[in-house]
């Protein structure tokens, strides 16, 4: 059963101290539940490059750990004074640091920088410079190859995509990517991993957008394209897919959530790189929106006004 699974995926784990480069959306989200972990517990190294960024990471874990543990508080499940004991030691278990030579003695790096190949094929680089021979290096790209990145490390052996969904602390699924270069070991042991993080694995090949994403993002995009040909309002298409598929979010509303220049991203790149494949395409108002700083929520309007995780329909 499944605590039998756990237990065998902490046994087989030789992973004690985890880092994580990128502070942003995903990355402040992959260095709390690694944090949270209790069984074993794992000590995180948290990187980005400024102090502005380095700030903004701690102070978005700072407001997710307490939102999770005052959830418990009002529940009944953790008295005050467990609860501030808790946020005390997971935080604990985090330092930070602005250069990746912080990551010397990791045995895995989890990199969850800005989606550009060249720039993550540059830090793979590094990543392999500064760790041990032994460490795993992993990517949470959401569309990017795998194996370009492990190229580019010269340690091909090692380097894995762990994809984490957004929000990390509440999405169940890591998808567990390796190409045909990578050590099997290397794999299982990154698939328990993830289980001791709270996250369902899935085994995953080098396939562009993998498997959620190759889904996923496609109905997306199919949604604007309705939108852009007028078969449906905003409202009327995320309502169709929230009460008639069961989704919890419609797709424009989880297109403005993600972030409608990653979404944008992720197509364009596509596009370019499978001109043949019928089902990547970029919508009209996708790109136009991005054109005029419509990102979604993070800027304040997409397909909806946001105010936080608030949602208005634009007039
Ligand atoms: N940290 C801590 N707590 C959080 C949190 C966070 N980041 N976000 C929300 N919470 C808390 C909330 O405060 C809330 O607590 P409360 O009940 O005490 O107020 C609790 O978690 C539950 O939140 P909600 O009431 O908002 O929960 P919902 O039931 O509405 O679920 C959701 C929210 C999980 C985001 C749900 O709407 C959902 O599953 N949406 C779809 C998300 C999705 O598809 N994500 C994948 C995107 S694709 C991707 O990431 C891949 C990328 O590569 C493109």
């Amino acid at each position: 059963g499944a605590s039998r699974r756990w237990q065998l995926a902490r046994e087989l784990s030789t992973i004690k101290q985890v880092g994580v480069v990128g502070l942003g959306l995903m990355g402040h989200g992959v260095v709390q539940v690694t944090a949270m972990a209790s069984s074993p517990e794992y000590t995180v190294v948290a990187v980005d490059g400024s102090k502005d960024s380095i700030d903004a990471g701690k102070k978005r874990i700072d407001q997710s750990l307490s939102k999770m543990l005052d959830r418990k508080v009002k529940k009944g499940v953790l008295t005050e004074g467990d609860a501030a004991a808790q946020k005390e030691g997971i935080s604990s278990r985090i330092s930070y640091a602005s250069d990746v030579s912080a990551l010397a003695d990791c045995d895995l790096v989890v990199e969850a920088i800005t989606e550009n190949p060249e720039i993550k094929f540059s830090l793979f680089k590094d990543l392999a410079r500064v760790t041990r021979p032994d460490c795993i290096l992993a990517s949470n790209t959401s569309s990017l190859s795998i194996k370009e990145m492990a190229v580019a490390s010269g340690r091909p052996s090692h380097v894995v995509g762990l994809h984490f969904f957004n929000p990390v602390q509440l999405m169940k699924l890591v998808e567990v990517v390796r190409c045909d270069v990578t050590d099997p070991v290397v794999f299982e042991e990154c698939k328990s991993w993830a289980q001791t993080v709270g996250k369902h694995p899935v085994s995953c090949v080098d396939t562009p957008g993998f498997i959620v994403n190759r889904l996923l993002v496609p109905g997306l995009a199919q949604g604007m394209l309705m939108y852009d040909r007028g078969d449906g309002s905003v409202e009327d298409i995320d309502k169709s897919m929230e009460l008639g598929a069961g989704h919890p979010m419609g797709p424009l509303t989880l297109a403005d959530y993600v972030g409608l220049d990653i979404c944008l991203s992720i197509l364009d790149g596509w596009v370019q790189k499978y001109p043949d494949e019928p089902s990547f395409v970029v919508p009209e108002c996708l790109r136009e929106k991005v054109a005029a700083g419509k990102l979604g929520r993070k800027s304040g309007e997409g397909f909806y006004l946001w105010d936080g995780d608030k949602r208005t329909t634009v007039a």
